[in-house]
């Protein structure tokens, strides 16, 4: 069984996902971590993402691999494990970058649709529902206000010890709003499917209870 999980920057997917998947005894993808290891990989070698030629070569020598520890999902770029280094903002920009070009979003469809095919999953991202997995059997939108996404994500950092500033997370959710939206190829929108939950005032783990319930009446009826 698949189950396909989409919204924006900081709506709480990852940690409701990951809850889920825990309660349901499903394999947890977290798709976004593809995108950022990817996005290190232009960063650190300063691929020219707007010159194809330049990126599609950077793709030919990137390989990614997802591993679970412990059952916790590891991002391997050319065998480095890059799982804690892909959690800077930086690198979140400049994936939400990077993921609006083809030839970026080409690489990572059959790795994610593969992990899908071979087991249950929860999996998160922006176009789950409406092209990577649009069989699912079941399909979340999960949003919340651009202010409680950035109050999370301001708590998120300030747990990592870092001091971060509200007002700059705002405009880096408003613009990475707009961009994953709006670009071309597989741009974030609801699925036509897909139940529409907005977050804002909900309990991370009642959400994730909705979600295993409605997965396990699902499941009762294939
Ligand atoms: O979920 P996240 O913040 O880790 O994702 C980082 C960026 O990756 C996001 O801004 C857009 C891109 N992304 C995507 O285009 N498609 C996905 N399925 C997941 C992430």
């Amino acid at each position: 069984m698949n189950i396909a999980v989409d919204g924006p920057a900081g709506a709480g997917k990852s940690t409701i996902a990951k809850l889920a998947a825990e309660k349901l005894n499903f394999i947890y993808v977290d798709t976004g971590a593809l995108y950022r290891a990817i996005a290190l990989y232009i960063i650190r070698n300063n691929v020219d993402i707007e010159n194809e030629d330049m990126l599609k070569k950077a793709l030919n020598d990137i390989e990614i691999d997802i591993r679970y520890e412990d059952k916790i999902q590891m991002v391997y770029l050319n065998k480095e494990n890059v799982s804690k280094l892909i959690r800077t903002e930086e690198v979140g920009n400049m994936a939400s970058k990077s993921s609006a070009k083809k030839p970026v979003r080409d690489r990572l469809l059959s790795l994610q649709r593969e992990i899908a095919a071979e087991n249950n999953v929860i999996m998160d991202g922006r176009d789950i529902g409406t092209n990577v997995l649009k069989s699912a059997e079941l399909k979340i939108y999960l949003t919340a206000s651009v202010s409680v996404r950035a109050e999370r994500r301001y708590n998120q950092l300030k747990e990592k010890g870092e001091n971060p500033d509200i007002k700059r997370i705002e405009e880096d959710i408003i613009v990475r709003d707009r961009q994953d939206m709006t670009r071309e190829i597989a741009p974030l929108k609801q699925a036509e499917d897909a139940i529409y939950l907005d977050t804002s005032d909900m309990k991370i783990e009642d959400v994730s209870e909705f979600i295993v319930n409605s997965a396990k009446k699902i499941m009762n009826k294939i």
